[in-house]
């Protein structure tokens, strides 16, 4: 499947439902959270695999990889468009993009780049079966439309591009040790974060102790939807030696969403 950037603009009505996921706090701050999370991550990405490239393609780039940072650095800007929305909400996020930013520049000045490239491997991986979860089952059939538009482009994009990180990894090095602590990293970064995130949401808007809030919580990551368990299996299969992510079974999920 060839990556494709399609022009998008989504601009979010000034006034949306505190709670526009199903009128409830969880599903609205997890995705407030990832919305958060994002556009500094894709920009950790862009950053990591434009480096590379810098070093060592002498001017030919392909097709794929550039259309790869261009779905990402649109990626960012529309997430980023929401957070108008949050502040007029009354939330505070710059706390938490200060640590974030933090981070991130660490781990760009303190490991190599072929450590970095896995790591950004390693995030693609875990966003394929986050975007898979986003578009089976109608999942976000509750959300407020423009908000549902979002993720749904944004996931079917991940899918699209699911490969074209791993293959720049593997044109820097075949390392199976890096591929494995990159993935690794990545899984304590994202999850980390999303949950970080969460928490300074539900935080401030007082809802952190709300008993049905955890019930949710509790049934995403370990009962019903069992995400924990998901993300562990989607692990195991990138730790397989000869693993590759064109073999997810997925792109029937990108189709339903884009033609
Ligand atoms: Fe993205
Ligand atoms: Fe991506």
């Amino acid at each position: 499947m060839s990556v494709v950037v399609r022009p998008v603009n989504i601009e979010f009505p000034e006034q949306i439902d505190r709670y526009w996921f199903g009128n409830s706090p969880f599903k609205t701050h997890f995705l407030n959270s990832i919305t958060l999370l994002f556009p500094d991550v894709e920009q950790y990405i862009i950053r990591n695999v434009r480096q590379w490239l810098k070093q060592t393609s002498q001017g030919e780039i392909s097709q794929d990889v550039r259309a790869f940072i261009a779905q990402e650095a649109q990626h960012a800007v529309q997430h980023k468009n929401f957070w108008n929305n949050l502040h007029q909400q009354g939330y505070e996020i710059t706390p938490y993009l200060r640590w974030l930013r933090v981070l991130l520049n660490m781990l760009e000045k303190r490991l190599s780049i072929r450590l970095n490239l896995a790591i950004v491997a390693g995030i693609e991986h875990l966003t394929a079966l986050m975007a898979e979860f986003a578009l089976k089952d109608n999942f976000l059939a509750e959300a407020q439309p423009q908000l549902k538009a979002l993720f749904e482009w944004h996931a079917a994009e991940e899918i699209e591009h699911q490969s074209v990180a791993y293959d720049v990894f593997q044109s820097a090095t075949q390392s199976y040790p890096l591929r494995l602590v990159g993935m690794i990293v990545a899984h304590v970064l994202i999850l980390g974060f999303l949950n970080f995130g969460l928490a300074v949401m539900l935080y401030q808007d007082k809802q952190l102790f709300n008993s049905q809030v955890w019930q949710e919580m509790f049934q995403f990551w370990f009962t019903k939807d069992k995400f924990l368990a998901k993300a562990f299996l989607n692990s195991w299969d990138y730790c397989k030696k000869h693993f590759h992510p064109s073999q997810r079974d997925n792109l029937v999920l990108v189709q339903k969403v884009i033609s």
